[in-house]
């Protein structure tokens, strides 16, 4: 329906504007009924549907929806267009339940592997998790129900999480934390986006102007709503004015007399109200159009979907002498509480209550033709280690040809609201894998877990089957990798460190009572490990298969490519599946600068593709690259910036193997800087095409000057001070033009300006 959402706002008075500025209770916003404005409800979230029965009692109880693989599995399958389709479930789950807002998808980075959220969040890579964050935002948002991206922004801990202030570096923060919510945001185009409890670089983040107004509305031309996390709110008139229009959930009228007062007295200008109404009410009014009265959904097809996710998601992370798949006809001991009792979500508000929940136990007795028996192996309350409990599993193990342990973390270990502090499983799990596994050469361990755990048991087992929190489907899904009839393909989207100590953020959290310094700086994930090399425990991108792939070629269809926005390069891979069965394989394409000026990490993630082949079959898959796969952020003119350079293009099945190379060449015709001054440098003067050419002249002469300047001293002294003078001049291009003038330069402060006015006239920066 067409209405004119200014004519509405002119007829309402400024108590019922600042009144649709907070929520109607724990869910919904308010409804202005005279003026025919609806209140439309939101719940969590993320991957599956949150809802209490009645959404204005909050102690009423959750309805059942699908419980899909939470977001580490999800993007562990690095399958754009299946997290597409979970996403496209969902949002008709909130049709079904009359919900118009879903409060996902969660895009923060896993900054360090202790974040006690981490199970919800998609990767350490930002392409990677802003890749997952926008399809599933494309799923959801056709379906007519509108998504929150959250929690925006830099929110990588639960420590202190509503009072911690995160101290990050400006290109940081757009490089890695921002650049994670850009692709929901902008492509996805979200409706609406959630602001983080904390405080960036000094400011809430809801009342964080940067983020909200100069990042969010202006630089990526977010026209949704911004809301408050739960209770997120500090100031609320100071929120309004930096770009915060709902305040969730409504803990009374206090805030909107604020808004109302601060309008009154003059102190806020009633057009920002105004504004921000004008989005509360497009998104109200376009929630409200697309509802589907009567929407329903099969429930039986949705839970087909969440194993079919499930069993994508998982990653294979060691399978020695092929010992996976399993034969039908194999006599199974299955192991560990969590065979029948899983661990298939996290804790916290993501929390749902499933339609159905399938126990790997069930569905390996189901799968197999042998003889299947359980034990138990651990207790699911407390962490002691249960003597009596494992020698009844290694009894078990050892009269039967084969052991699958079901372990990982526990609901206890790691949820919403706080870190974990170190990396271990329960030591009732690791000493009954242990013990296990000396019984039994053929073990096998499932694991359950939101984040990396050490696995200081590796060696003694023969596979991993890595499962993450992998949704109510997570015991079919299990079995169908266990017995071949899904070829696992999930891989790796965060590194398994070796040890806490290894971690790039190791030094730096959960920081202090008040802040945290981001002092590993972009270097976070594989950036770090490569950087520093670390070996870790498994790499990012990392996960096998029961196939094995060939990369065989790789072509790019130019050797030079401009940084324009139009201009792009076409790379072109040859994967071939060389072994017995059919699989899939996710080829990752990285980009590595051979010669930059700024500091940056080895390579990065800049394209993926996840592709099924049939034995011996090959196929050609294409990866555009455009001009952000070789820019950085430069803070100078607050914008990406692709240098003129050689850059490496690697593609492989993971960032620690990357068998295919091959090379461009990119020029820029950016500018680096907003105006020549006498600091600019000559490195940077050089590579723009319209400055290179009198930038090389003066550089030259000024070089030439330097030398004699060290051979009259070496002459003088006596001494091999001109080769050190030689050697010196080769930084020169790195200097600034001031140092053209003083003592060694001898260009006067008048000569200078008139270079310098000279040069800004050239690239037409007056
Ligand atoms: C969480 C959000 C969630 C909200 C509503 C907060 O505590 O941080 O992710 O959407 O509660 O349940």
């Amino acid at each position: 329906m067409s209405r004119n959402i200014k004519e509405i706002i002119k007829s309402m008075t400024i108590e019922e504007k600042a009144s649709l500025c907070s929520g109607l209770n724990m869910w919904q916003t308010k409804p202005v009924e005279r003026l025919g404005i609806p209140s439309i409800s939101m719940t969590d979230g993320p991957h599956g549907l949150r809802k209490q029965g009645n959404l204005g009692d909050m102690s009423s109880k959750t309805v059942p929806s699908t419980c899909f693989p939470s977001g580490a599995g999800l993007a562990s399958s690095w399958d754009r267009q299946l997290i597409r389709e979970v996403g496209k479930a969902i949002g008709e789950e909130c049709q079904a339940e009359d919900v118009q807002i879903i409060l996902g998808p969660a895009v923060n980075i896993k900054r360090s592997p202790l974040c006690g959220r981490n199970f919800e969040y998609f990767s350490e890579d930002p392409y990677l998790s802003s890749e997952m964050g926008t399809f599933h935002v494309y799923g959801v948002q056709r379906e007519g129900v509108g998504t929150s991206v959250k929690h925006f922004a830099a929110n990588n801990q639960e420590t202190l999480r509503n009072s911690i202030n995160a101290v990050v570096d400006e290109r940081t923060l757009h490089e890695i934390y921002l650049r994670s919510f850009e692709g929901p945001v902008t492509a996805g185009d979200a409706w609406t986006v959630m602001c983080a409890y904390n405080l960036v670089n000094g400011e809430f983040c809801s009342e964080n102007e940067y983020l909200l107004t100069e990042v969010l509305k202006k630089k990526w031309g977010h026209n949704g709503l911004v809301m408050t996390d739960w209770g997120a709110i500090n100031e609320r008139v100071k929120g309004l004015r930096a770009g915060l229009e709902l305040e969730m959930p409504y803990v009374g009228p206090e805030h909107d007399q604020m808004i109302i007062d601060a309008v009154k007295s003059g102190e806020l200008d009633e057009h920002v109200l105004d504004t921000a109404v004008e989005r509360l009410l497009t998104v109200i009014f376009k929630a409200y159009d697309h509802k589907k009265p009567g929407f329903a959904y099969d429930k039986e097809e949705h839970h087909g979907l969440a194993r079919r996710t499930a069993a994508e998601c998982m990653v294979l992370l060691k399978n020695e002498s092929s010992i996976l798949p399993l034969k039908p006809e194999q006599s199974v001991a299955v192991i560990g509480a969590f065979a029948k009792h899983p661990r298939y979500q996290g804790g916290g508000s993501s929390h749902i209550a499933p339609t159905r929940l399938d126990a790997a136990y069930d569905a390996i007795v189901e799968a197999a033709d042998g003889e299947v028996a359980y034990a138990a192996g651990y207790s699911l309350k407390g962490d002691t280690v249960n003597q009596d409990l494992i020698a009844e599993a290694v009894k078990l193990a050892s009269s039967k040809e084969v052991a699958v342990i079901f372990a990982g973390l526990p609901d206890s270990f790691e949820s919403e609201g706080i870190d974990r502090t170190h990396l271990n499983m329960p030591s009732s799990q690791i000493e009954l894998i242990r013990q296990v596994a000396a019984a039994q050469p053929n073990t096998v361990v499932v694991l359950s877990n939101g984040s990396p755990v050490a696995m200081p048991w590796l060696s003694d087992v023969k596979a991993v089957l890595e499962g993450y929190l992998a949704g109510q489907a997570t015991g079919t899904a299990a079995a169908d990798i266990l017995y071949g009839k899904v070829n696992p393909s999930g891989k790796l989207a965060e590194t398994f460190p070796a040890a806490l100590e290894q971690t790039p953020a190791y030094l730096n959290f959960p920081g202090g009572k008040s802040e945290v310094f981001y002092g590993e700086g972009l270097f976070v994930g594989y950036r770090y490990y490569e950087a520093k090399k670390e070996e870790p425990l498994f790499p990012f991108g990392y996960g096998l298969s029961y196939t094995t792939f060939h990369y065989e070629k790789i072509s790019v269809d130019r050797e030079r490519m401009r940084d324009t926005d139009t201009d792009t390069a076409v790379v072109t891979v040859t994967v071939r599946n060389t072994g017995q069965v059919a699989g899939k394989e996710v080829v990752q394409l990285y980009v590595k600068p051979i010669d930059s000026s700024v500091v940056r990490p080895v390579k990065e993630l800049k394209g993926f593709e996840k592709i099924h082949l049939e034995p011996g079959e090959a196929k050609t898959v294409s990866f555009k690259l455009d001009k952000r796969s070789f820019a950085y952020y430069n803070t100078e003119i607050q914008d990406w910036f692709a240098e003129t350079g050689a850059y490496e293009i690697l593609v492989g099945p993971s960032s620690a193997e990357t068998p295919l190379a091959a090379s461009i060449q990119l020029i820029s015709t950016g500018v680096p800087f907003k105006k020549v001054t006498r600091n600019t440098k000559f490195f940077e003067l050089l590579a723009i095409p319209e400055t290179a050419p009198m930038a090389a002249e003066i550089m030259e002469l000024s070089m030439e000057r330097i030398k004699q300047m060290g051979a009259m001293f070496a002459e003088s002294m006596d001494s091999g001070l001109s080769e050190l003078f030689d050697a010196v001049v080769q930084w020169k291009k790195y200097d600034g033009l001031r140092s053209l003038g003083g003592m060694i330069g001898g260009m006067s402060e008048d000569q200078l300006a008139a270079l310098i006015d000279d040069l800004n006239e050239k690239l037409g920066l007056q």
